[in-house]
């Protein structure tokens, strides 16, 4: 489906091809041009719709952060399996919701009819009618938006931006923390951090959480307010709602640690397949362990686009 206010290209066979790199699939396209280094198997649309139910809970359920009086136009930039984009055209049926992906088969068949799907890579300029959308969200897209791109990407979302229309990003970096000090370099879910990290540099910038604040200001956004979560990697947590989501948290981490990891480690960092399956089966054991109490830093930050 293409809205009529996008010029984006329509559906080009080269974006449907996919490929097996030890037993997960990826896009061919992806991988050929290290767009976007995920998996895009029924496993990780699975692992992506529990992920969005855990931020559903993280978020007491709101979906859109700035105070938007009247939704008319939303983008959703990296859709993934279309959980965001979904509620948001449900529960906004006179929204036009148009979300963009590298890859279109991970969502589900049935969607909202004000919604639009759409195939693009964001690390090219976008193709929209600038001044368009009341608000743009992008959310885990620091394994996908090449490490130069970030002020290009942020700058493009400002120009499709409405004047007084806003930005909502969310990314996480996954370098594992603990503030009791009880996790060092002999840990699995330390040393599946620095591979990981590692792994990308040059490339992708698995630190863009902790400067979207910058990013957003840099590009001229106002009203740009930053916050960071911990998100628990099990039910370590006194507080009953974050023990709740810990423990939904768990399942989605233990299959992250694989999926997010297994291009980069085998592939990029030519890591051996023993020692890339010894590191995940200890790491995932150790997401488990709850006196570690590990968490991933969640970055969440809203910005506006100033009238004129
Ligand atoms: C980790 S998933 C997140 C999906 C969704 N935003 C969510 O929060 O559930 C990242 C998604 O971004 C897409 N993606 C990554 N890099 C992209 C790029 N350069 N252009 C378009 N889509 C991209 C991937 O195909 C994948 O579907």
């Amino acid at each position: 489906m293409t809205s009529p206010n996008s010029q984006t290209e329509e559906l080009d066979d080269e974006y449907l091809r996919t490929i097996f790199i030890q037993g997960r699939e990826y896009q061919q396209y992806s991988i050929d041009n290290q767009v976007s280094l995920e998996p895009v198997d029924e496993d990780e649309a699975e692992r992506l719709e529990l992920q969005h139910r855990i931020f559903s809970r993280v978020f007491d359920s709101r979906l859109i952060f700035p105070p938007i009086r009247h939704l008319r136009t939303v983008l959703d930039c990296g859709y993934g399996a279309g959980s965001w984009a979904i509620d948001v055209a449900e529960q906004n049926p006179d929204c036009e919701v148009i979300g963009v992906d590298i890859y279109p088969h991970m969502n589900p068949d049935d969607t909202p009819e004000n919604l639009w799907l759409q195939v693009d890579d964001l690390n090219r300029p976008f193709t929209f009618s600038s001044n368009y959308f009341d608000l743009v969200h992008s959310r885990l897209l620091a394994a996908g938006i090449n490490r130069a791109r970030w002020p290009s990407y942020i700058r493009d979302i400002k120009r499709f931006s409405l004047d007084g229309g806003w930005v909502q990003m969310v990314e996480i970096y996954f370098n594992v923390q603990s503030d009791n000090g009880s996790i060092n370099d002999g840990h699995a879910l330390r040393q599946w951090s620095s591979h990981l990290i590692r792994s990308m540099e040059g490339i992708k910038d698995f630190r863009v959480g902790t400067r979207l604040k910058t990013l957003l200001i840099a590009a001229g956004f106002t009203e740009v307010d930053a916050k960071m979560i911990p998100l628990p990697l099990s039910a370590w947590p006194d507080n009953p709602t974050n023990r709740r989501i810990g423990a939904m948290n768990t399942e989605n981490t233990i299959r992250l640690l694989a999926s997010l990891s297994l291009y980069p480690l085998t592939q990029r960092l030519r890591m051996p397949q023993s020692q890339y399956h010894e590191i995940i089966s200890r790491a995932q054991e150790e997401v488990d362990d709850q006196s570690l109490k590990a968490y991933f830093p969640l970055y969440v930050c809203i910005g506006r686009k100033p009238r004129h």
